[in-house]
C-alpha cells in the first residue's frame, strides 16, 4: 500500500483527511471484480458497507460477511473464490499464519488477499508479504483507505493487467468454435462467478447475438470503428449482459459495410477488456488476415477447434505450427475436437489426427445435433439446455482448464483415454 499512514511502522498521518479524499477523487472505476470482505467488528462492517456504495465501485461484485478468517475458509470449500478476499484478522500472528494456510487450501491461486489487522507489527507485515498477502493494513481504516488499497492492486497501471484472455478460431468454418467459445465464457462466469467479456469479432456473420437471444443495437463496430473514444465508460455502454456475470460485445452480423482491418485495429480493444474484466473470451473468425494474425499473437491462450477429416487435420498442422512460430514464448494453442462421431461421416481416427499434429486434444465432444440444435434455436448455453448431457460436464472441464484451475493431469490415465477407448469401439 502506498500510504504510508497505515502501513506498519510508517509515520502516522503523512496524508491528511483531505489529502485522501483529493487522490480519491482521481482514481479511475474499479474494474469489474469480485470482491468478499468478512468483518468481525462493526466499524468495519460500516465502512464496508459505505464502500460498496462509492460510484467508483459501481462494476464491483462486492460483499460483506459477518465472519473471520476461519469463517472464509470454511466457505470457500464450497463456493468458487473471488478476485479479492478482505479479512479483518484478530488473532495472534502465529495463529494468522496457520489459518491463512488453511485458506490458500481451498483458495484459487489467483485470488488476491488483503488484511485488516489490529498489530502494528512490522515483522508480522513483511511475512504477510512474503506468503503473497497483497496488502496488510491496520484499523481503523477509512473508505478512502480501502479504495486505494484495492486500486493499487488492480487499477495501477504499472500493474499487470488483470485480465487474461482467450481467443477462440476454427480450423474450417463451421467446426463450432464460436459455439465453443460462447459456451466456455459462460461456463466460467457461471463456475466461478467471475465476470467475462465475450467479444465477437465476427462483425459480418456473427453469431454471439443469436446464441444469447440478444440484439444489442451497439456493440464491437462501435468500439473499432471508433478507438478514440474508447475508454471504461463507452466500454460499458457497448456491453450487452447476457448473464450475471457474463456480459458481450455483439457483432453488428450486417453487411451494410465491409470490415478489412489492420494489425492495430484490436490493439485498443484488447488493452481495455483486460484492464476491465478478470477474462475476455474473443470468439475469432475462421480467417486468415493481417488482424487476425496480430489478434492470436496477442491474447493469452488460443484455442483452436477441429473436426476430424483431413482438411481439417492440414489447417490445424498449419495453424498449430504458425502460431507457435508466433508466439514463441507463450503456451502452445490447445485444440478441441468437435463433432466427433457424426453417423455415416467417414472420420480420421483420433490417433491418426493428433499423431502428426503432436498434441494431446484438450476436449473432444461429440456430434449431437439435437442437442447443438436446441440449445442454438432457443438461444441458450448447452448447460442450459440439459445439464446433465456429457457435453455440458465437457463444457465444465474446459471452463476449469482454460482458467488454470484443472490440467489433463496424466494423459495415459486421463479420462480423455477412457473417451478414446470408448471412441476405439464405438
Ligand atoms: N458438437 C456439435 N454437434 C452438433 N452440432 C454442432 C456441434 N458443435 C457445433 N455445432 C453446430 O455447428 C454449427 C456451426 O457452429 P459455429 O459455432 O457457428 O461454427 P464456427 O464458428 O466454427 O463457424 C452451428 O449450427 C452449431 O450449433
Ligand atoms: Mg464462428
Amino acid at each position: 500500500m502506498s500510504d504510508a499512514a497505515h502501513s506498519p511502522g510508517g509515520e502516522e498521518s503523512l496524508i491528511d483527511a483531505g489529502g485522501k479524499r483529493d487522490e480519491l477523487q482521481q482514481l479511475r472505476p474499479l474494474p469489474r471484480i469480485s470482491i468478499q470482505a468478512f468483518c468481525e467488528s462493526e466499524d468495519l462492517l460500516h465502512v464496508m458497507n459505505d464502500c460498496a456504495e462509492d460510484r467508483r465501485m459501481a462494476r464491483v461484485h462486492f460483499r460483506t460477511v459477518n465472519g473471520n478468517l476461519e469463517t472464509a475458509t470454511n466457505m470457500y470449500g464450497s463456493s468458487p473464490t473471488p478476485n479479492l478476499i478482505i479479512l479483518e484478522n484478530r488473532v495472534p500472528p502465529r495463529e494468522l499464519m496457520e489459518q491463512l494456510s488453511d485458506l490458500a487450501e481451498v483458495c484459487d491461486p489467483s485470488t488476491k488477499v488483503v488484511i485488516i489487522g489490529h498489530d502494528n507489527d512490522v515483522h508480522l507485515y513483511r511475512d504477510l508479504v512474503r506468503q503473497g498477502i497483497s496488502e496488510y493494513i491496520l484499523a481503523p481504516v477509512s473508505i478512502a483507505d480501502m479504495i486505494n488499497v484495492i486500486a493499487s492492486i488492480f487499477v495501477d497501471p504499472e500493474a499487470e493487467p488483470l485480465g487474461r484472455t482467450i481467443a477462440f478460431v476454427g480450423a474450417k468454418g463451421g467446426v463450432g468454435s464460436s459455439t465453443i467459445a460462447h459456451n466456455c465464457a459462460w461456463g466460467i462466469s457461471n463456475l466461478f462467478s467471475t465476470e467475462v467479456i465475450l467479444a465477437d469479432l465476427d462483425l459480418a456473420f456473427g453469431t454471439a447475438n443469436i446464441n444469447f437471444d440478444q440484439d444489442p443495437p451497439q456493440g464491437i463496430a462501435e468500439a473499432v470503428f471508433s478507438p478514440e473514444r474508447l475508454d471504461d465508460v463507452f466500454l460499458d455502454r457497448l456491453l450487452a449482459k447476457c448473464a450475471s456475470h457474463l456480459s458481450m460485445l455483439a457483432a453488428p452480423s450486417m453487411l451494410d459495410r465491409t470490415y478489412d482491418f489492420n494489425t492495430t485495429t484490436f490493439e485498443p480493444l484488447l488493452e481495455i477488456v483486460q484492464r476491465s474484466a478478470p477474462v475476455s473470451v474473443l470468439d475469432v473468425p475462421h480467417q486468415w488476415t493481417d488482424w487476425t494474425q496480430a489478434v492470436m499473437k496477442e491474447v493469452d491462450d488460443v484455442v483452436v477447434t477441429a473436426t476430424p477429416d483431413l482438411a481439417n487435420l492440414r489447417n490445424t498442422k498449419n495453424l498449430l505450427d504458425t502460431l507457435i512460430k508466433l508466439r514463441p514464448n507463450d503456451k502452445a494453442p490447445r485444440l478441441v475436437l468437435n463433432q466427433v462421431g457424426m453417423p455415416k461421416r467417414p472420420e480420421i481416427s483420433l490417433d491418426d489426427f493428433c499423431e502428426p499434429l503432436d498434441i494431446e486434444p484438450t476436449a473432444i465432444i461429440q456430434f449431437d445435433a439435437l442437442l447443438f440444435g436446441t440449445a442454438s434455436n432457443s438461444g441458450r448455453m448447452i448447460a442450459e439446455t440439459d445439464a446433465k448431457a456429457p457435453t455440458a460436464e465437457t463444457f465444465s472441464q474446459l471452463a476449469h482448464i482454460l482458467t488454470g484451475r484443472a490440467e489433463i493431469k496424466n494423459k495415459k490415465k486421463s479420462g480423455l483415454s477412457n473417451l478414446r477407448s470408448l471412441l476405439r469401439r464405438g
